[in-house]
């Protein structure tokens, strides 16, 4: 039986349950890998911090550069850019798949990345980076590549719309609505990259990127996160049969001079009836508008160590069954130079 050594970098809220779904659906791993999946270190900074029973303290280490190098896939779990960046492109260069949850990474970095992996020939999955549970960067990626998107819009960050949604439906307050969301594991180790909105910028980038085959960085994207929202704005807003809903938009705009992108991360007010009033608690929403298609909508789990998890594994299986067949995973977009319009030209209207 072929084995592969998988390296998981990062052992927090998505990282156990990686581990643990690694360790407890092994048999149906295997079978659906054409490998075993032999987990042959957990990087982390501290190894005296207490872990989850899951987490066999053996496989514990804080040098993570040395475990990439003995790995085949490589799943990278610890967040930030660096050493991340430098981590994956080693791994890339040594001829390992990986697999990302790291939007801030991939938002900012994402073109060397693709690069690496395309010329090293290597897989780079990164479904769990978007909308956690939710097969999105499949679906715009894969599923609408002989289609013309023309507009992606939706709930992308599970922090703030658990906060809002608490804030709305039980009156709590916004510091208490925080807290919560960062104890269910829905919020980022720097929470100010939910509430301050780069989070679903990043986000945005990303889904923007596949969607339109051009580059839109996380600097391209004006952001106004929630911060500033009120309890009085909430219940004004519930009155009102409104919800506010922090809204990420990316869109094709026909302006005087010629055809761009147009792209957006704000608080919005959406009336009640709204499909998207409807996403309540951590779970996202993406909605696609395309050419032939017509409208989509992926709906789910957002945030939460199982939901990304779940993500995490299935990239990991497909990234497997690759080096055992000799697939590989989908190329990335050729880019095409859309030019990036102001954030201001978007609509919500749906
Ligand atoms: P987390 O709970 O903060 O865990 C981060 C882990 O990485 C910790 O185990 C930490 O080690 C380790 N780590 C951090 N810096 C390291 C370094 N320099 N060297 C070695 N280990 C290091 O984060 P998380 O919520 O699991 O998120 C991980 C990634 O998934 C992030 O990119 C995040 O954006 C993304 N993501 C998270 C969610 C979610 O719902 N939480 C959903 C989708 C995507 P210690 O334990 O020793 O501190
Ligand atoms: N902090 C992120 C969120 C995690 O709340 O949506 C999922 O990407």
């Amino acid at each position: 039986e072929r084995a592969l050594r998988v390296a998981v970098l990062g052992c927090g809220t998505v990282g156990t349950e990686v581990v643990r779904l690694l360790r407890e659906q092994a048999t149906d791993l295997t079978a659906r890998s054409g490998a075993r999946l032999e987990l042959v270190g957990i990087a982390v900074r501290d190894t005296s911090v207490p872990r989850d029973p899951v987490v066999d303290p053996a496989l514990l280490t804080t040098d993570a550069a040395g475990l990439v190098r003995r790995a085949d896939l490589v799943v990278e779990l610890m967040g930030g850019i660096e050493p991340a960046r430098t981590l994956v492109l080693d791994a890339l260069a040594a001829g390992a798949s990986v697999v990302t949850a790291n939007k801030a990474l991939l938002a900012a970095h994402g073109p060397e990345l693709y690069e690496a992996a395309e010329g090293r020939g290597v897989d780079l999955y990164f479904e769990a980076a978007v909308a956690g549970a939710v097969p999105v960067v499949r679906g715009v990626r894969e599923s609408f590549a002989g289609d013309r998107v023309n507009r992606v819009l939706g709930v992308v960050n599970g922090t703030t719309n658990y906060i809002l949604d608490e804030m709305t439906s039980r009156g709590v307050g916004f510091d208490e609505a925080l807290a919560d969301a960062q104890a269910l594991g829905y919020a980022e180790a720097d929470p100010t990259a939910d509430i301050d909105g780069h989070d679903a910028a990043a986000k945005i980038a990303i889904l923007a990127s596949l969607a339109f085959h051009t580059r839109v960085s996380i600097d391209d994207v004006p952001v106004e996160g929630i911060r500033h929202v009120t309890a009085d704005d909430v219940e004004a807003a519930r009155r009102g049969h409104h919800v506010i809903k922090l809204l990420a938009v990316a869109e094709r705009r026909t302006t005087a001079g010629g055809e761009g992108i147009a792209v957006r991360v704000h608080p919005t007010l959406l009336p009640t009836a709204h499909p998207l009033a409807a996403v309540r608690g951590a779970y996202n929403a993406v909605v696609l508008d395309t050419e032939a298609a017509g409208r989509l909508m992926f709906y789910g789990q957002g945030a939460g160590g199982a939901p990304t998890a779940s993500a995490v594994l299935g990239d990991v299986v497909a990234a497997a069954r690759n080096r055992v067949s000799g697939g590989r995973g989908p190329a990335e977009s050729r880019y095409a130079q859309l030019p990036l319009l102001g954030g201001d030209q978007v609509t919500t209207q749906f």
